[in-house]
């Protein structure tokens, strides 16, 4: 468990098309089969100021949003989300599982965008002090793969709208953290079958908990 927080911190990462977000019942229902209170959330999002944010951030094409203010939006949310939701709930002992946090503005706004990495350093430091996902599960597949999977779904969104070299950074930078933190990381290969990937999020989980 990370230090300062007395629940769980769970975080879903990866790239657009691997599924992650499908994947969050099951996660949430091995935690409540095991007693714990649990809280599921998302980012951009999960407080009322961040799924507005979220609307400006995703789905207004037409709105012009330069690098930086793009980045300090995704943080704007995530200071609120921490303060409403993420710390109180950690506080109270809840498990909490956010579908993203901060390792995708590290691949999006920094791999994706090409913002140097130690500026989102310094806006993490800031926003969180020291506070960490205890396990972040990546879902990571071969980008062709998971485009052509995020295309079957409805319109896409601001970001999404990016060229395929886009998603080839974000992943790398994905995997890059992936190798930094192997304590904190646990990479899903989510190129497989619906059910092989649920069944290795369950065995990473009794890995992690069991
Ligand atoms: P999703 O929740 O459907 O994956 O969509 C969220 C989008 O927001 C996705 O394209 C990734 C992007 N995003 C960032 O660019 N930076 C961030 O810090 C977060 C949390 C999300």
């Amino acid at each position: 468990m990370h230090t300062e927080n007395k629940g769980q911190f769970v975080t879903l990462e990866g790239i657009e098309g691997v599924g992650k977000s499908s994947h969050l019942p099951a996660i949430r229902r091995y935690f409540e089969s095991r007693g714990h209170r649990v809280v599921t959330t998302r980012e951009p999002g999960g407080t009322p100021l961040g799924e507005r944010l979220r609307q400006l951030l995703l789905q207004d094409k037409s709105l012009q949003i330069c690098d930086d203010t793009e980045l300090m939006l995704m943080f704007a949310a995530r200071a609120e989300h921490l303060s409403q939701v993420i710390r109180p709930e950690l506080e109270n002992g809840s498990v909490v599982i956010s579908d993203r946090f901060t390792d995708s503005t590290f691949a999006y706004q920094g791999g994706g965008r090409g913002l140097p990495q130690d500026r989102i350093a310094e806006l993490e430091h800031w926003v969180q002090g020291g506070l960490r996902p205890d396990l972040t599960l990546l879902f990571d597949a071969p980008v062709e793969i998971a485009l052509q999977r995020a295309a079957r779904r409805s319109n896409k969104d601001r970001i999404e709208d990016q060229e395929l070299s886009f998603f080839e950074d974000v992943r790398n930078c994905f995997l890059r953290r992936c190798q930094m933190e192997p304590e904190r990381f646990v990479r899903i290969d989510s190129s497989r079958s619906y059910d092989e990937v649920e069944a290795a999020v369950l065995s990473a989980l009794k890995r992690r908990y069991e």
